[in-house]
């Protein structure tokens, strides 16, 4: 199921959409100049070895840089130039987007504009570059129509200045395995191993299968799962990866892992495994493939990230504290459409919910009357006057309050209990924007 909102969002035009006129011109006014960066063209390599840098990472190599550059078109590349520097050639910095889709409560997907690869040189930073950047490719993307933003973030500082919100969190998992006690089912059908190469195929559309049933998650560009198979020529300990599939009785695969064990030389019955990446369809391919590792011998301790807050498997061990969870923000998303996302997602009941929201960039802001029936689909209306509807929960909050319970990962009660909400009856408006799943993103990008 897709929006029910219109999608007048072109992914294509984004792509080679000029940089935005406010922006470059601010950039102009410091001797710096804001300009596209071809994905085919001449300055790419310089544009990804900033990136490289940027991040704290090695220069990259010819076949890296020539892997990279067949798997970017999906990506719209822009970077800063200084034509006054020794390097001018080179960009002091960088942002990678994309159209991308964004599950949303309820099984739908929307259009979101992903962010990724914002670097500032270390030369020229604390000069308001990422900040014209970063304004410059939101504004770009509502001229595009994406009524969402969104990104994963290294600092969590960063972006909440943008109207970014942390959506949907994930959990890190270490598992003392003998200690766990596999209690969950044992479903009929088979664990085998694959080649990666196998698991590379098989994973683009297994994943399609199952990325609307959380919010939070996205639709992954290629280059990625070749990142998580190991099967780009410029991939690191490729070797490492061991690949396995779930299938169920009737042979179809539900399930697909990827994991890496680290030997213990002082004993050898303590090894630890890295779980990469693991995909289940249904109930029966997430505990015949939980169990697979917990069971391994010779591991005592699995270890897994980007996992739900809310994890099923808390529920088939039988020693909870054989887990070690610890939580961190992870998908940041941004409304730019208020409308278009309320409509597009489900609610958890009904109700009125008067919305005033205030937005520092002036994109999204406004006073929205958000009217929720029986069956949880939301109307967003205008709302004018001084006083809320009559019979609608009074809400006040930023964009960036909105924002985060847009997925459903936090209570906008606790948003007022944090005072970040202010709220007439905050309970009443929490019960209408409640999910009943945690939301997740189980990749970074
Ligand atoms: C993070 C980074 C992009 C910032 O670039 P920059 O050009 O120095 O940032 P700006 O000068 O535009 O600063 C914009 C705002 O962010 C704030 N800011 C910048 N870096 C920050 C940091 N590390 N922590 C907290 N706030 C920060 C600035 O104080 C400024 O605040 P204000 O405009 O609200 O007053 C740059 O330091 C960088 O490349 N870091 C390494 C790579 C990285 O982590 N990128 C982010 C990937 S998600």
């Amino acid at each position: 199921m897709t929006s029910r909102t219109e999608d007048r969002t072109d992914p294509e035009a984004f792509l080679v959409a000029p940089v935005d006129p406010v922006s470059r011109d601010r950039l102009a006014g410091t001797g710096l100049e804001y300009r596209l960066v071809p994905v085919d063209g001449d300055a790419f390599p310089a544009w990804l070895q900033i990136v490289a840098r940027g991040f704290q990472d090695g220069e990259r190599s010819d076949e890296q840089v020539a892997a990279n550059r067949e798997r970017s078109g999906y990506r719209r590349l822009t970077g800063v130039y200084d034509p006054s520097a020794p390097m001018a050639d080179h960009p002091v910095a960088s942002i990678a987007s994309w159209i991308g889709r964004l599950t949303v409560p309820g099984g739908a997907d929307i259009a979101s504009c992903a962010i990724s690869a914002v670097t500032v040189a270390p030369t020229h930073r604390r000069r308001g570059i990422a900040r014209a950047m970063l304004e410059g490719e939101l504004r770009a993307a509502v001229a595009a129509h994406a009524p969402m933003a969104m990104l994963t973030v290294s600092e969590s500082t960063l972006y909440g200045r943008y109207g970014f919100a942390p959506a949907a969190a994930s959990a890190s998992w270490k598992i003392e395995t003998r200690r766990a006690t596999w209690i969950g089912p044992r479903p009929a059908g088979r664990v085998d191993f694959i080649p990666r190469e196998r698991l590379r195929e098989l994973i683009p559309a297994l994943h399609e299968r199952v990325r609307l049933d959380a919010a939070g998650e996205i639709d992954v560009p290629g280059g990625h799962w070749d990142n998580f198979a190991g099967t780009r020529p410029d991939a690191e300990k490729a070797g490492e990866k061991r690949a396995v599939q779930f299938t169920d009785e009737s042979g179809e695969v539900r399930g697909l892992a990827l994991y890496s064990v680290k030997e213990n030389h002082d004993d050898f019955t303590k090894a630890t495994v890295r779980v990469s990446y693991l995909l289940a369809e249904n109930s029966d391919a997430y505990a015949a493939l939980w169990r697979f590792l917990l069971e391994l011998d010779l591991v005592s301790e699995v270890h897994a990230d980007e996992l739900s807050v809310d994890e099923p498997l808390r529920w088939m061990i039988a020693d909870q504290r054989a887990a070690t969870v610890t939580l961190r923000d992870h998908q940041y998303v941004r409304i730019l459409d208020v409308p278009a996302t309320l409509e597009a997602r489900a609610f958890g009941a009904a109700g009125r919910v008067a919305l005033d929201v205030t937005d520092p960039l002036g994109l999204a802001g406004g006073r929205f009357l958000l009217e929720v029936g029986e069956d949880g689909r939301g109307r967003v209306s205008p709302w004018t006057g001084d006083d809320a509807p009559e019979g609608a929960v009074a809400v006040a909050l930023g964009i960036e309050e909105l924002s985060a319970v847009y997925l459903g990962g936090v209570s906008l009660a606790t948003l007022a209990a944090a005072g970040r909400v202010q709220s007439s009856h905050a309970a009443a408006a929490a019960r209408v924007f409640a999910w009943h799943t945690a939301p997740k993103l189980s990749i970074w990008y």
